[in-house]
């Protein structure tokens, strides 16, 4: 097999709204960094910072864009486009945050929304505890930031509390470092118009629905707390 072809990990059956980043070999040296279990928190920081700026522009790639022509410092006209305006990203707490930073990097002055839904460790389910959303977001193209998308559970709450709030749900973006085919299966035939971006499939879950191969826990690895 060429080097430049990564293995094709089990992928979930309804892929519509589903978009993984090309499978090149810069990506999968990215990834190997961040997989390495004794990799330090800042290559973990520094390189999942390169993959999240990867994923937001193929995120954006899928917001709706306008013609707009320009001349050239040579006197010509190029017949370009205008990025998609009234973006929105909205972060789950915790490990969503660790995209904002790559999101301002690339469009100054983003809003940006707060949401923080956590599993019940009794009930299992998914419960919510605070959100913080601009005021006119029903209008906006919505960035949904969650790095980690495993069982599905916290996406679908976050998903739907973004509906309640006016969103349209073809106007959402689910923004994920990587995800299982378990939650992709749920998000996608859950929300069919939501379009779905992440760097990898994962192969399966395991018993602590921690993502094989995966990543550990991102959000310890990343803000390097509890650990
Ligand atoms: N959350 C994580 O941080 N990692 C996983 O593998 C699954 C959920």
């Amino acid at each position: 097999m060429p080097l430049d072809q990564a293995p094709t990990l089990a992928r979930p059956s309804i892929e519509a709204g589903l978009h993984v980043l090309p499978q090149t070999r810069q990506l999968r040296a990215l990834h190997t960094v961040v997989r390495d279990r004794s990799a330090s928190r800042v290559d973990f920081v520094h390189y999942s910072g390169r993959i999240i700026r990867l994923l937001l522009e193929s995120a954006l790639d899928l917001l709706p864009f306008a013609p707009r022509s320009v001349e050239t410092p040579v006197g010509r006209a190029y017949e370009g486009l205008a990025f998609a305006e009234h973006i929105c990203g909205v972060s789950v707490i915790r490990a969503g945050e660790s995209m904002e930073g790559e999101l301002r990097a690339i469009i100054p002055g983003v809003r940006i929304g707060k949401i923080l839904i956590q599993r019940d460790k009794v009930t299992k389910t998914p419960k919510f505890y605070y959100q913080n959303l601009p005021a006119d977001i029903a209008g906006r193209q919505v960035l949904l930031l969650d790095p980690m998308l495993a069982t599905g559970g916290t996406a679908v709450a976050a998903v739907d509390l973004l509906l309640q709030q006016g969103v349209a749900e073809e106007n959402i973006v689910f923004v994920a470092f990587i995800a299982a085919p378990e939650g992709v299966t749920v998000l996608a035939s859950r929300f069919p118009k939501l379009r779905i971006v992440a760097s990898a499939i994962e192969e399966r879950l395991n018993q602590n629905a921690y993502m094989l191969p995966g990543i550990g826990d991102f959000g310890d690895r990343y803000f390097g707390s509890p650990v």
